[in-house]
């Protein structure tokens, strides 16, 4: 993870913490870490899985007294339960506190807990305006099959907000000119359906693979939209036949800066419409993990320059837009739904 930018985005005319589903860590990296606390839409979080599989996330706030719950604090997992540094209090993934070590507990002690979501082992919690409950839920992985490589998983830290990172998804102008894509198509209009937005394009690129040479792909994608923390990219590469999964989640830390997360797979590549430099050399079992991480580098090679952008931005409301630029209103005004109660700051009128 990057240090903080030394610059920061003036997104201030946004409020911090739109509402929806937030990516929190891998279900692997919470079995690992035991017990993980993290710096979550400006609180402290800490999330945990018990024997059953069951995840919490919950404020790290003990409701005894308030100690702080998470590792540094002392805060550990014991039989599947958290336990709180300061008087042993123990609680489930329910969140209830099922015992202390000085008699029953009060029943009213309830940790304060947040909606989970899991995705293929990708871990989301909500984030309600005011505590509100779930508005809408993320789907079910539609692309299934036990033919995929595990994840490729790259994270950074930079001043910016998740509204301005998906603007990316419609943001058709800056693909060549940021990222150096050729013949980029819009192939529909977007679509948007309530919280969920979906964008087609197509473009040509040609990479660098060390040692190796060039490698150009013809590349079509589906972007998926789902509130403004979630984006999962269905990439079809056609000379090839390469299949990727890539997910971009932004998750707010603590209003100014995000983690912006790209997660990407792949399905097997068993056998290749063209050759590809030293790639033919390898097992078929091989191939696809190569490849996944390739494409995963080369999507943080883009992503990094657009922070370089994004860092730096001041958001416009009332953009100055120019026929190429693509959708952008119409996504500006599909923004306006996750700041319930708010007089905001999307344009409505362009
Ligand atoms: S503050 Fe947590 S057990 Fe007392
Ligand atoms: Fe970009």
């Amino acid at each position: 993870m990057t240090a903080r930018s030394s610059t920061d985005a003036n997104t201030s005319s946004l409020p911090p913490f739109p509402e929806g589903w937030y990516f929190i860590a891998t279900r692997d990296a919470i079995h690992k870490a035991k017990l993980v606390q993290r710096t979550w839409m400006g609180q402290q979080i800490v999330v945990w899985c018990d024997a059953a599989g069951k995840i919490c996330v919950a404020k790290s706030v003990c409701p005894h007294m308030g100690a702080d719950l998470g590792p540094d604090a002392g805060g550990s997992i014991m039989h599947g339960r958290l336990v709180c540094p300061f008087h042993g209090f123990e609680f489930d993934t329910s969140g209830q506190c099922v015992d202390t070590p000085s008699g029953a507990p009060a029943r009213s002690a309830r940790l304060a807990l947040f909606d989970v979501h899991e995705i293929e082992g990708l871990i989301f919690a909500w984030w309600g305006i005011g505590g509100r409950p779930p508005q809408w839920q993320l789907p079910d992985n539609p692309l299934r099959g036990d033919d995929w490589t595990g994840y490729q998983i790259r994270t950074i830290r930079f001043a910016g907000h998740p509204q301005v990172t998906s603007e990316n998804s419609v943001d058709i102008a800056h693909l060549s000119y940021i990222h150096g894509y050729h013949n980029v198509t819009s192939e529909t209009p977007v679509l948007i359906d309530g919280p969920r937005l979906e964008s087609r394009w197509s473009f040509s690129s040609t990479r660098k693979i060390a040692k190796f040479g060039k490698l150009t792909m013809d590349v079509s994608v589906i972007a998926h939209v789902i509130g403004l923390g979630y984006s999962c990219v269905e990439f079809q590469e056609h000379s090839i036949g390469i299949d990727a999964q890539l997910w971009v989640l932004a998750t707010p830390v603590d209003g100014t800066l995000i983690d912006l997360s790209i997660v990407s797979r792949m399905r097997t590549l068993h056998q290749p419409k063209r050759p590809i430099v030293g790639l033919k050399l390898l097992p078929t079992r091989m191939r696809a993990p190569i490849m996944n991480k390739f494409i995963a580098d080369s999507l943080l090679g883009d992503v990094q320059q657009d922070v370089v952008i994004w860092s730096r931005q001041h958001y416009v409301p009332r953009p100055r837009l120019v026929g190429t630029d693509g959708e952008i209103g119409k996504y500006r005004e599909y923004c306006g739904q996750f700041y319930p109660g708010e007089r905001h700051c999307v344009s409505s009128r362009l």
